[in-house]
């Protein structure tokens, strides 16, 4: 991407004479808006990915995206991606899509898991829909013969459902969801955004 250079500091913020933190004028909200050095200059993306991203709610899908058990989608926000299953009928995880022997990704847009098995595309170890692994091949060559099945767990991410919207968090120790949604929570129960049904998506070219 090209970045006009008349407004934008590549330097991201920098150190003031007192310590503080300066940022540059191109990212400063204006009386008219919001100037355009927050949306193009790559130093504030990395700040958000880094500050913003990875420990607020976020929706990454929606409920009627994944039916029945088994099912699954994958979100991805900067370079994170995660994958959103179905467990049963009341419940959703999602978790790290990568495989915690060598990071294959263990899911691409979306479908659905056969057998409520999640299998590694790589070297086949397996876990079952809540994350709990399964097999592992060739176990014994792993730490001495003690791999412990939490070692090899699949990476849970924090997820909360609200309105028929499956929110996510990587932070492990969230904001309370509850305390997030309140602000919103009567437009969105007014809107009954919950009984909406999903017809299409246009993301990134992930489906
Ligand atoms: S990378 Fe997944 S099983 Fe090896």
């Amino acid at each position: 991407m090209s970045v006009p250079s008349r407004n934008v500091n590549r330097g991201g913020p920098s150190q003031s004479a007192a310590g503080g933190t300066e940022w540059p004028p191109s990212w400063n909200v204006q009386p008219h808006g919001i100037s355009v050095g927050r949306y193009i200059d790559p130093a504030f993306m990395r700040l958000e990915y880094e500050r913003l991203w990875s420990r607020v709610w976020q929706v990454a899908a929606r409920l009627d995206e994944v039916p029945e058990t088994g099912d699954y989608t994958t979100y991805e926000i900067g370079d994170q991606s995660v994958v959103i299953v179905r467990v049963d009928q009341s419940t959703i995880k999602a978790y790290h899509n990568v495989c915690p022997h060598r990071g294959t990704a263990l899911a691409q847009g979306s479908g659905r898991f056969g057998s409520c098995r999640i299998i590694c595309p790589f070297h086949g170890w397996r876990w079952d829909l809540a994350g709990n692994n399964q097999f592992v091949l060739e176990r014994q060559e792993f730490r001495g013969g003690q791999l412990r099945d939490s070692d090899v767990a699949l990476r849970a991410v924090q997820v909360a459902v609200f309105a028929g919207f499956v929110f996510i968090n990587f932070d492990p120790n969230p904001q309370a969801f509850d305390e997030f949604i309140a602000p919103v929570r009567p437009f969105i129960e007014d809107l009954a955004i919950g009984d909406m049904h999903h017809y299409c998506s246009c993301r990134w070219g992930t489906r």
